[in-house]
């Protein structure tokens, strides 16, 4: 059976949710997940991994079967096939939580704590990660309007090297994000699991809402 085929007919998470806790963090391009997550990671010990760095990674591995897939979804801003973004993140939690022998453990014994960023930006993706993976806690979501989004985006496009920090990419990445990642979030309001974070002040100011929110939510020294 090919791993993809695996991960369809899976049904039980690899992780169990009470050891491991999972956090998605979500906003539009730009929106600041990434920036948020660094200092989340440097006070709380998290593990960030981030989808699209992932993705990035396997696209400019040698040897990749993904590499040209991902690299033409990526320019245009359209999600990549769920199992090859699952499998990339599962097996980033295994190495996180099991560094020396993943093969030898019982993973449904590990622990962990981690943000997921950029992730589920598709319905099948949130449904399949937290059957077959893990439970997800909580939705972080970061909410910035669009021009501010576009304004941070062409800015870091001056030094980021990225494919699609550019304005037609930037376009094409705001209409995936309203037509196919936001109902996502809207699942997740429904089942009372997002923490929203106004994300147009500077980095210091949604810091100290995302972390009064989430001690809120989660205790103290969540
Ligand atoms: O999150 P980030 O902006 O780094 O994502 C860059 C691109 O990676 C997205 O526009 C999309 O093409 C791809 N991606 C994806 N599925 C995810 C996360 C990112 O297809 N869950
Ligand atoms: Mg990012």
């Amino acid at each position: 059976m090919s791993a993809a085929e695996e991960l369809k007919n899976r049904t039980t998470p690899t992780f169990s949710d009470a050891n491991v806790t999972v956090i998605f963090v979500l906003g539009g391009p730009g929106a600041g997940k990434g920036t948020q997550c660094a200092r989340l990671v440097a006070d709380y010990g998290f593990t960030h991994l981030s989808a699209g760095d992932l993705l990035r990674a396997e696209q400019d591995r040698a040897g990749s079967q993904f590499g040209d897939l991902i690299r033409d979804y990526i320019k245009n801003g359209l999600i990549v096939p769920m199992e090859v973004t699952i499998a990339l993140l599962e097996n980033a939690m295994l190495a996180a939580m099991s560094p020396s022998s993943p093969s030898e453990v019982d993973k449904s014994q590990l622990r962990g704590k981690f943000l997921i960023d950029g992730f589920p930006r598709k319905f099948d993706q949130a449904l399949k990660f937290e059957e077959a993976v893990c439970a997800a806690r909580l939705v972080l979501f970061y909410d910035c309007p669009e021009a501010e989004m576009e304004r941070r985006l062409l800015e870091r496009g001056k030094t980021s090297g990225r494919a699609d920090d550019n304005a037609e990419s930037i376009r094409k990445r705001f209409r995936t994000f309203i037509e196919t990642s936001m109902p996502v979030v809207d699942h997740y309001e429904a089942l009372g699991k997002v923490v929203r974070v106004d994300a147009r002040k500077t980095p210091d100011e949604v810091y100290e809402d995302t972390r009064a929110q989430l001690k809120e939510r989660l205790g103290e020294g969540f």
